[in-house]
C-alpha cells in the first residue's frame, strides 16, 4: 500500500512521481535494488534525488518485508507494454545488440549478467537510469559491482552515439 501512492495501483510507474513499473522486474533483480536503497549503495548520491526518495522508503521495510513486498509484486500482470518515448527503433535495435548480453536477448533480463528486465519499462525512467550512470549518481558507489559494470556500458554507448553526429 506504501508503494503504491508513487509507483501506481498496479506498481505500473507514474511519471509525475518519477518512479519506474515494478510490475513484470525480475525478483531478484528487484530484492538487491531494495537492498542496495536500504544500505545506501544506490540512492546516497547528493545529486539523486530520486534515489534518495525510494532510499527513505526501503529503510522502512523491516524483517521479511522485503522478501514479502517482492513476492507481491511478482504477482501482478505488467499489462501492455508503456510508451516508447521518441527513438528510432530499427536504430535501437543494432545498438541493443551490446545490451543483449547481459540483458537478455528480448530485454526479458538475465539473472546470470545480473541484468534486469528492460522490456517492460517506461522510456522517461530507461532514458533518466542510462544519464545517471553516466554522470555518476548512479554505480559510482565502491560496493556497486553491478552498477559500476552498468555505468561502463553507458559511456560505452555515449561514446557510440558521439560517433553518428
Ligand atoms: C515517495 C515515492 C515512493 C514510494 C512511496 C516508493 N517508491 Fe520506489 N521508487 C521511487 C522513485 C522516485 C524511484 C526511482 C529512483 C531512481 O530514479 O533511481 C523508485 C525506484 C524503486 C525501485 C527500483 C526499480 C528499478 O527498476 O531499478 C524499486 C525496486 C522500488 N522503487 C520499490 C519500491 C517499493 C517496494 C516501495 C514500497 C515499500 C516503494 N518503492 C515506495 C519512489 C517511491
Ligand atoms: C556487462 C553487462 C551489461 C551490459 C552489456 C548492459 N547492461 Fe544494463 N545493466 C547491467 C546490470 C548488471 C544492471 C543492474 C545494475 C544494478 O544492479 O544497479 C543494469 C541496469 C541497467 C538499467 C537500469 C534498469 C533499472 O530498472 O533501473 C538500464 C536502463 C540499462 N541497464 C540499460 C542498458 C542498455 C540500454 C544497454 C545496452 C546499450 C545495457 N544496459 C547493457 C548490465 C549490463
Amino acid at each position: 500500500m506504501t508503494c503504491m501512492g508513487c509507483h501506481g495501483m498496479k506498481a505500473e510507474g507514474s511519471r509525475n512521481f518519477k518512479a519506474p513499473r515494478l510490475a513484470g522486474q525480475t525478483p531478484w533483480y528487484l530484492k538487491r535494488q531494495l537492498v542496495k536503497f536500504r544500505d545506501g549503495v544506490r540512492g546516497a548520491h547528493p545529486q539523486d534525488l530520486e534515489g534518495a526518495q525510494m532510499a527513505a522508503m526501503a529503510r522502512m521495510l523491516r524483517g521479511t518485508a522485503t522478501d514479502d513486498v517482492v513476492a507481491f509484486l511478482a504477482t501482478l500482470d505488467p499489462g501492455r507494454p508503456p510508451d516508447a518515448g521518441g527513438g528510432n527503433a530499427a536504430n535501437g535495435a543494432e545498438l541493443f545488440a551490446i545490451c543483449a548480453t547481459c540483458h537478455g536477448p528480448s530485454a526479458e533480463g538475465l539473472e546470470a549478467q545480473k541484468g534486469p528486465r528492460l522490456s517492460h519499462q517506461h522510456s522517461w525512467y530507461l532514458e533518466r537510469q542510462l544519464s545517471n550512470f553516466q554522470e555518476g549518481r548512479r554505480g559510482s558507489h565502491a560496493s556497486d559491482m553491478e552498477g559500476q559494470q552498468m555505468a561502463a556500458i553507458a559511456d560505452l554507448v555515449a561514446y557510440i552515439q558521439s560517433l553518428d553526429q
